[in-house]
């Protein structure tokens, strides 16, 4: 019954909804030439996505397409830009050739992003930017919803010093590698951000970064950096990896190394369900949470925007901290494999 109820549910808000954006004004007045290439009363998405470069990228891209489908009201064109910014703007320009009613794009590095917006504007088309910031006037875009970045790396810290003074170390001196994501992304700047200001503000004199590189958000390039780093540096305390993909490339290049990775502090970003096992495993022992499922979410915003209804500019996920403490409670929700 209940089964029976909730697809009745279901067929009434997807018939409400192609109701919706056959009729919307703000579809129609903002892009007149915009016609659904399928099915008549589909709301075409162009997804401009950064690639696939991590378990947390695959769960963002799983996101949308599994939400942005004709059974919900929408035809979704995807475009995956190998984490290469010209194919993401190439592909923005091809979305507007071809008039979809919508852009969304998760910007691989902030900057850069202008020319191709004002062009996304002037053809009437709103853009989404969901993920990472883009670093533009506010008028080239409609909203942006994503993490946090640089508080997620305050959270991060927060979560050592506590750590730190319940084992009575916080007067420890710490040598820290630091795997940085792509390099102009903003999930790389706000992370590094919150690292960098530690280092330099309340731990300065304590808390030294022997080496600061990126590995690219891979795993691959996590491991090949780590066991260079590694070389050279054998007295490691702390590694602050910006992604769980280059955090399991660290931990074999720290066994390949000789060294027990279980000896040293290994604080990751993202939240893939196999980083919270590694949690309560014991190989790390904190993730400041990532959260990827932005598909509904910004399939939610489009329906407001077909409401009329005005957005906030910046909408920020909620997220957590894991360590040993929660990893178990939060496993059976986590996301990815
Ligand atoms: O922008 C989010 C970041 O991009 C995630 O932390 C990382 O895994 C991904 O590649």
């Amino acid at each position: 019954m209940n089964k029976l109820l909730n697809l009745m549910s279901a067929a009434i808000i997807v018939s409400a909804l192609t109701a919706c954006a056959s009729s919307s004004p703000a579809a129609s007045s903002q892009n007149p030439a915009a016609q659904p290439e399928s099915g008549g009363s589909l709301i075409t998405v162009g997804f401009a996505q950064v690639g696939a470069e991590s378990g947390w990228r695959t769960a963002n891209t799983d996101s949308f397409k599994s939400y942005f489908t004709e059974a919900n009201g929408f035809n979704l064109i995807f475009s995956d830009a190998q984490q290469d910014q010209n194919k993401q703007i190439a592909a923005v320009r091809d979305f507007i050739t071809q008039g979809v009613d919508y852009i969304d794009i998760a910007p691989v590095t902030t900057t850069g992003w202008e020319t191709v917006l004002q062009e996304a504007k002037d053809a009437g088309i709103p853009v989404i930017i969901s993920d990472r910031k883009a670093d533009v006037a506010e008028d080239l875009y409609v909203t942006y919803i994503g993490g946090n970045f640089e508080q997620e790396g305050k959270d991060a810290i927060s979560w050592l010093e506590g750590y730190l003074a319940e084992n009575n170390r916080s007067d420890e001196a710490l040598n820290f590698v630091h795997l940085q994501g792509t390099i102009g992304a903003d999930a790389q700047i706000g992370r590094t951000k919150a690292l960098d200001d530690a280092v330099a503000g309340a731990h300065a004199g304590k808390w030294t970064i022997v080496a600061q590189q990126t590995g690219e958000f891979t795993e691959a390039k996590g491991q090949e950096v780590m066991e260079a780093i590694l070389k050279n540096n054998t007295d490691v305390h702390v590694v602050y990896s910006e992604n769980d993909d280059m955090t399991y490339g660290a931990i074999t290049a720290l066994k390949n190394a000789g060294i027990n990775h279980k000896d040293v502090i290994i604080i990751s970003f993202d939240g893939n369900k196999k980083a919270i096992q590694m949690i309560i495993d014991g190989d790390i022992d904190c993730v400041a949470e990532c959260n990827p499922l932005l598909g509904p979410q910004v399939g939610d915003i489009i329906k407001k925007l077909e409401n009329g209804e005005t957005l906030p500019k910046i909408t920020y996920s909620v997220e957590s901290v894991y360590d040993i403490k929660n990893a178990e409670a939060h496993l059976p929700d986590a996301f990815g494999s």
